[in-house]
């Protein structure tokens, strides 16, 4: 009798607390042989993913999944966990991502995590086009988010990306952790990750070596915390372009720490082109970081124009409240800290506090143009303000 109790009361529990369903891409026909092209299986597993009323996990398990452009879209019926051992690999013919901006799109979500995985857009293809001034169509940035929100990416690996590894683009709360996204220092265009107006995002404890930015942050983006993160090589952490159009939202309340530049062209650099705009930056924090082998450690240019498309124009990107806090290490300039603002918008409310910047043995300089600030504690280089 307390048997059969037992065996009714463990049914129901198994009924009422029965973990999230699981189902593999394999099970919608996707084969990770690293040639069957597995793209309508990940469509139609998506399909029933994100159409689930219960919370569900789809995996996608160790092996190399060939998976051409393709959207996960949303909204979705309740969160979906995107479970990856293996990794999605681009079609061997490098134009079929190529010819699309985005290979891996995420677009109208709310409410996804995805734990582990890697993406090889495999890159070299279209690099060496482009080298070769051929013909090589736009190239894909190779995961991209694009109004979402409640998002979790941890343990996501993305390597040799024909352009950008990541994007997103109006997202609200976005946690991403462990994320490594690697490129070779010469390939053109990889940044890490671009951010664009978007508001409540966290990178922390990733390693990016790539061609171009480690992380771009945008105009529109808010409230942004970037922590301990790796850089390099690449160009650095940088907030812009800003300034590209006349009107456009500025970026504000960021804060970048614990955060190790390691033979980058940039660390922490500011951009704005120097054309009007009604654009701003304000309230960034840039704290406990180290410079090794920098090209340019600390930098604001508002002189930004390649190709001289702003003649006699001038920076209308408002730079107001930035901080340098405790960064150290060494330059590959003499000027290790070079503020170069606008002249009829001078940045504002500049912060430099325990710097110690060097020029590789020797010491190093600052420059200022039109930049206002203080110092706090030891700083040196010595300020210019
Ligand atoms: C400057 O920015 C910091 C960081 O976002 C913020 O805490 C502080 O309140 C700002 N100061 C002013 C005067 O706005």
């Amino acid at each position: 009798m307390v048997k059969v109790y037992f065996f009714v009361i463990s049914l129901f529990l198994l009924v009422l607390v029965k973990p999230n369903e699981a189902y593999s891409v394999v099970a919608f026909g996707a084969r990770g042989d690293g040639r069957t092209d597995s793209t309508q299986a990940f469509q139609k597993a998506w399909a029933w993913a994100c159409g689930s009323v219960k919370r569900v996990i789809l995996d996608v398990p160790s092996g190399r999944f060939v998976v051409r452009p393709m959207s996960f879209n949303g909204p979705c019926r309740n969160h979906v966990t995107l479970r990856m051992r293996g990794t999605i690999i681009g079609p061997s013919d490098y134009r079929v991502l190529a010819r699309s901006n985005v290979w891996l799109m995420f677009y109208n979500i709310y409410g996804l995590t995805i734990n582990g995985g890697t993406i090889d857009a495999g890159g070299h293809s279209f690099w060496s086009c482009r080298k070769h001034n051929g013909y090589c169509y736009n190239g894909a940035q190779s995961i991209s988010f694009v109004s979402c929100g409640g998002i979790v990416v941890r343990g996501l690996k993305s390597i040799n990306s024909q352009k950008s590894h990541m994007s997103i683009k109006n997202c609200n709360n976005m946690a991403i952790s462990y994320l490594t996204l690697r490129a070779p220092s010469g390939s053109p265009n990889t940044d890490g990750m671009n951010i664009q107006n978007s508001n409540r995002i966290s990178v922390y404890n990733s390693v990016i070596k790539t061609g171009d930015d480690c992380i771009a942050i945008g105009p529109g983006t808010k409230n942004m915390v970037v922590n301990k993160i790796a850089c390099g090589p690449g160009h650095g952490i940088s907030i812009g372009s800003m300034g590209n159009s006349l009107h456009e939202d500025g970026v504000q309340n960021i804060v970048v720490s614990n955060v190790v530049f390691y033979k980058t062209t940039f660390g922490v650099r500011i951009k704005s082109w120097a054309r009007p705009s009604n654009g701003f930056v304000r309230n960034v924090i840039f704290r406990n970081i180290i410079m090794e082998n920098v090209y340019y450690p600390i930098l604001i240019d508002q002189m930004y124009c390649p190709n001289n498309q702003c003649p006699r124009q001038n920076s209308g990107v408002k730079i107001n409240n930035v901080s340098y806090i405790n960064i150290k290490g060494t330059s590959l300039r003499k000027e290790a800290i070079q503020f170069t603002c606008s002249p009829t918008n001078p940045c504002k409310g500049i912060k430099l506090q325990d710097i110690r910047l060097t020029f590789g043995s020797k010491p190093a300089v600052s420059t200022c143009s039109y930049a206002r600030g203080i110092t706090q504690g030891k700083v040196s280089p010595r300020s210019c303000f």
